[in-house]
């Protein structure tokens, strides 16, 4: 599976770093929404769903979570695990994500406000879809 994440360029001095994440430029999308979890509860898994549409970054800003990508075929597991990483999603993928230390805070970057109508929640309907999106790029 392709997997693009990213080193976010860091700007350090002896006051700390700054990170700034700007569209189309180190985020390859205009940037219509940003969410965020914390205060995940221990042994939690979220996600379980893909998007017809939406391109998202993920970014662990504080702590380290893991999220598995699986495309239909393949499955990966990415851990973010420093606020300097971005993990791009297409959609077409089923993502879940796990393993949350106490502190996490993960960001995520959307090019699409939130609409329900574009989730794939069941994952035979996420098989089906993109077996469907397969048969139409060979035809
Ligand atoms: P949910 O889709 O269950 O989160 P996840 O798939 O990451 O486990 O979202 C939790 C709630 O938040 C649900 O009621 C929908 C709402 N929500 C918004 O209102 N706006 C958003 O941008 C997102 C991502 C969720």
């Amino acid at each position: 599976m392709n997997i693009t994440t990213f080193d976010f360029e860091e700007h350090g001095d002896e006051r700390g770093i700054l990170i700034s994440l700007e569209e189309e430029r180190n985020i390859p999308f205009d940037i219509r929404r940003c969410y965020f979890m914390y205060n995940t509860q221990p042994g939690v898994r979220r996600g379980f769903h893909a998007h017809k549409t939406l391109r998202q970054v993920l970014v662990c800003v504080r702590g380290s979570c893991k999220i598995l990508l699986d495309d239909g075929r393949e499955k990966a597991v990415v851990p973010l695990d420093r606020p300097n990483k971005g993990l791009y999603l297409s959609s077409d993928i089923w993502r879940e994500m796990f393993d949350f230390s106490d502190d996490a805070v993960l960001m995520v970057l959307a090019d699409q406000l939130y609409d329900e109508a574009d989730y794939i929640r069941n994952y035979a309907d996420f098989l089906a879809w993109v077996e469907k999106k397969n048969r139409e790029a060979r035809t």
